[in-house]
């Protein structure tokens, strides 16, 4: 059990690293307090809910709106929420994004903290303060920024963990380690997720190292004027594949990962992309797919961060080295339609 306190610019975040559920009352007043978490994490984990005021939302990315707020808003109302009140989002990324968002705007703002249950937010929505919901297919187009007085890491929700949330994690860490963390990365060559999954010490490390790396961009950039635009590497292409295809995000990325790396050969001269795509690999990723270049290239177009007709994009210089590029999009739709 570790506790660590960040400083953010105007606040600052109590991490709670190996802790358990159970240690959540030493430090929040129960008789002030909401939980909120979705059907899947609080079937699975009913008994570590005992004693606790909770709302318990349907699961999904598609409740991520600002229906579903209005329903918390009512429910806090019903239950006499006040400023003193604390919110506790328990789930996946699309739990504590809700509840960070409820938070910021309830009465204009009450404290709230998080335990995030999938290794996804464990190591990434979790972390860093942006919160929001979804409106139609635009992605936390509405929300705030906004950080949490609390993380706490249960590590026993990962047992109750769908095998296809382990690998979107993975997506993630293997996209910290490209853009941050070369030690990391040999790490990730050298094991496998079977054995972090069978080796608990293995896996509480590899969080705390990804949650403190996405910790300290933040720190230094909270408001993303410039290194946290880092932690988009992967995203540019990928959220262009995931509105127009079927895909889990973290399978997504780690094509636009793919493509990222070959993009940045021509513009950096990377020359590892061999290196990065074994690693999608051996975890369970997608790494070339078939697309329609033209659809998803249109969509790219729409991207929120292009500026006229150039675009910001992740590139790494090396493994452990991301660097941000603004390339023309003409020349962008080449070198992707050339590959
Ligand atoms: N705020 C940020 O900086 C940030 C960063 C990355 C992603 N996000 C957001 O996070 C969301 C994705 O997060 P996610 O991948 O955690 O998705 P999620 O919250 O939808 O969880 C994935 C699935 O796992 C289930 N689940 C969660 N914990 C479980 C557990 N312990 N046992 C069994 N089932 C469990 C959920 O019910 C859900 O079905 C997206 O909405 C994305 O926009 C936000
Ligand atoms: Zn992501």
């Amino acid at each position: 059990m570790k506790r660590l306190t960040y400083k953010f610019s105007n606040s600052s975040t109590d991490y709670y690293l190996a802790y358990g559920i159970s240690h959540l009352k030493e430090f929040v007043d129960q008789k002030n307090a909401v939980i909120i978490t979705d059907e899947n994490v609080f079937s699975d984990h009913k008994k570590r809910f005992k004693t606790w005021r909770v709302v318990v939302l349907q699961p999904g990315e598609e409740q991520k709106t600002q229906a579903t707020v209005d329903s918390v808003i009512a429910q806090l109302i019903m239950m006499e929420a006040d400023r003193k009140t604390t919110l506790i989002g328990v789930g996946g990324g699309v739990i504590t994004d809700i509840t960070g968002y409820v938070a910021s705007v309830y009465m204009r703002g009450i404290k709230f903290g998080f335990i995030p249950t999938t290794l996804l937010s464990m190591v990434d929505a979790s972390i860093g303060g942006k919160n929001g919901v979804d409106v139609g297919i635009y992605k936390n187009l509405v929300g705030t920024i906004r950080q949490p007085s609390f993380i706490l890491h249960d590590l026993i929700f990962l047992n109750s963990l769908p095998q296809p949330e382990w690998i979107n994690g993975f997506a993630e860490i293997i996209k910290h380690a490209c853009i941050k963390d070369a030690a990391m990365f040999r790490e990730l060559e050298t094991n496998s997720l079977k054995k972090y999954q069978s080796r608990k010490v293995l896996v509480c490390k590899l969080i705390q190292r990804n949650a403190l790396l996405k910790t300290r961009v933040v720190q230094q950039d909270e408001f993303e004027k410039g290194d946290r635009k880092l932690l988009n590497f992967g995203h540019t292409l990928g959220h262009a594949l995931e509105n127009q295809y079927e895909l889990a995000h973290g399978q997504a990325i780690s094509i636009g990962m793919t493509y990222a790396c070959h993009i940045s050969k021509q513009i950096t001269g990377f020359k590892e992309t061999e290196r990065v795509v074994g690693v999608l690999d051996k975890y369970g990723l997608p790494t070339y797919a078939k697309f329609d270049k033209q659809k998803v290239f249109k969509a790219l177009k729409l991207d929120k961060k292009r500026e006229r007709d150039e675009i910001s994009y992740v590139l790494l210089e090396k493994i452990g080295k991301g660097v941000i590029k603004t390339i023309s999009l003409d020349q962008v739709e080449k070198i992707i339609e050339g590959l």
